[in-house]
């Protein structure tokens, strides 16, 4: 079997070497030059935990090519952004490469469209497109199979994970099925086309919406002086409750966008966009915090830690950390990033040392696990501010250190002093000049400053 792949990003590579990996003959396309010549280097472009030991066993059955070619089956796995101004699907790059394959369609061949579309997408542009070279639907065969992998999990998921797809008839659903089985532990579940691009973007819209909630509930919980964290926690006991954690926003190519996808046509729609409003609501959220806790300091200077959009990634598209960025730079702050995981972003990116220096709070927005290694006692900044939106830093150290720290969603309305007392008999604590409750292993969540051990 031979497979040509569009598109050589986070999706279409490693699905691409899976195939090789397993007995395909694989030719990858991308119109970027520099992406086809890095991988015939043998260099992927991009970090995924398991490419490289993938890549070596794909190597024989692999090649990159700026060109489609010949091929038994060819698979779509190009961008489908989401036009900022109008929140309108930009079907642009799918259009390019149905037209690019086109020439190369013959009875039987097989076209297995992976990109993210709105519902219809298949039916009303992409098969007439492939029409136009005079072969029928049905007499080639034609499926939507989206991707559900996360990054950072993506070889894992992408072999493990249950795939629907969807095909223009049983013949074509039947032929996408045998295709995936070669590398697909997972189950596969058959459907339409429309079934099968509207089940992706409602998986996506689920998670956005629940992350919303989570969102406002912290916020609710800063009002009513409550932690949200520990609520969540306590909540999520209940066998049918199930909360996901607030956070500093949503980004990423597939959660901050699909929704969009999903309802760009409708009139009917509206918690699906509000939820999507409360989360890009978030990096002012964020920064409402960051204001109380440099106020009356002149020039203040920020250190972003984590501009990628989740934690141990490098992926920065859509991240809350852009938006974070811009207001707080429009607000008159400095702002200085450090994330080890990113190579490429719009604002500079500098080592730990320079990024905390002269600064005056740091705001932690993607949750990477090297940021729990970080020694507070090594971090020198002008004022030891942190807000920490992912609660994943060891609060009691930090403030052993000397440092404020402040949870979105536990941070907003400390409570009067001698309430902790209460809080402490039920395993938690609050500290006025902290700003935070958090559940507590032994000692009482407080401040050097409160235990004296400062002068
Ligand atoms: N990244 C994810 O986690 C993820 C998860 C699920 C679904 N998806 C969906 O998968 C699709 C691909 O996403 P991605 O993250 O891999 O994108 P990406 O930007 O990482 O990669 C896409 C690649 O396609 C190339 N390209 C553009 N037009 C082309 C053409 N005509 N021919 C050949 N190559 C072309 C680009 O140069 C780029 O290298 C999108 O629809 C996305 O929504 C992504």
């Amino acid at each position: 079997m031979k497979v040509c792949v569009l598109g050589l990003g986070y999706i279409g590579l490693p699905t691409a070497l899976l195939f090789a990996a397993h007995g395909s003959d694989v030719v990858g396309v991308d119109v970027k030059r520099s992406v086809v010549e890095s991988l015939n280097t043998g260099v992927i472009p991009f970090h995924e935990p398991g490419m490289d030991d993938l890549f070596r066993q794909a190597q024989d059955r692999f090649t990159a090519a700026t060109e489609p070619e010949h091929a038994d089956a060819f698979l779509i796995a190009v961008p489908t952004p989401l036009d900022p101004a109008t929140k309108v699907s930009d079907l642009t790059f799918v259009k390019r490469a149905a037209a690019m394959i086109t020439p190369y369609l013959q009875e039987y061949t097989l076209v297995v469209l992976e990109s993210t579309v709105p519902p219809g997408t298949s039916e009303r542009i992409v098969i007439p497109l492939f029409e136009k070279s005079g072969v029928l639907a049905g007499d080639f065969f034609y499926a939507h199979c989206p991707e559900r992998a996360l990054p950072g999990r993506t070889l894992h998921e992408m072999v493990n994970n249950s795939r629907v797809i969807g095909g223009y008839d049983q013949a074509s659903t039947e032929h996408a099925t045998d295709l995936y089985r070669t590398f697909v532990k997972g189950e596969i579940y058959r459907t339409n086309m429309k079934t099968a691009e509207f089940v992706k973007l409602m998986e996506n819209t689920y998670r956005d919406v629940n992350i919303a909630l989570a969102n406002e509930l912290a916020q609710l919980a800063d009002e009513c002086g409550v932690n949200i964290w520990e609520a969540i926690e306590i909540a999520n006991r209940h066998p049918r409750v199930s909360l996901l954690n607030p956070g500093p926003g949503v980004g990423g190519h597939c959660i901050a966008i699909d929704p969009w996808f999903l309802t760009e046509t409708s009139t009917r729609c509206r918690m699906i966009s509000t939820a999507r409003e409360i989360n890009d609501s978030m990096p002012n959220y964020v920064l409402q915090i960051v204001r109380g806790m440099v106020q009356g300091i002149r020039d203040p200077v920020i250190a972003v830690f984590g501009v990628a959009y989740k934690g141990n990634v490098d992926d920065t598209r859509e991240s809350p950390a852009i938006k974070f960025i811009q207001l707080a730079e429009n607000d008159g702050y400095t702002v200085q990033c450090y994330d080890p995981h990113v190579k490429r972003f719009p604002y500079p990116l500098q080592p730990l040392d320079e990024a905390v220096a002269n600064s005056d709070c740091i705001v932690v927005l993607a949750d990477h696990a090297c940021f729990r290694e970080i020694d507070p006692a090594a971090v020198r900044m002008r004022t030891k501010n942190v807000v920490d939106t992912r609660r994943i830093l060891d609060t009691q150290r930090w403030i052993d250190e000397g440092f404020t720290v402040s949870i979105p969603g536990a941070a907003a309305h400390p409570l009067p002093l001698g309430v902790g007392a209460d809080l402490r008999e039920i395993g938690l604590s609050h500290d006025r000049s902290v700003g935070s409750f958090a559940p507590l292993p032994s000692a009482p969540l407080l401040s050097k400053h409160e235990r004296g051990d400062i002068p």
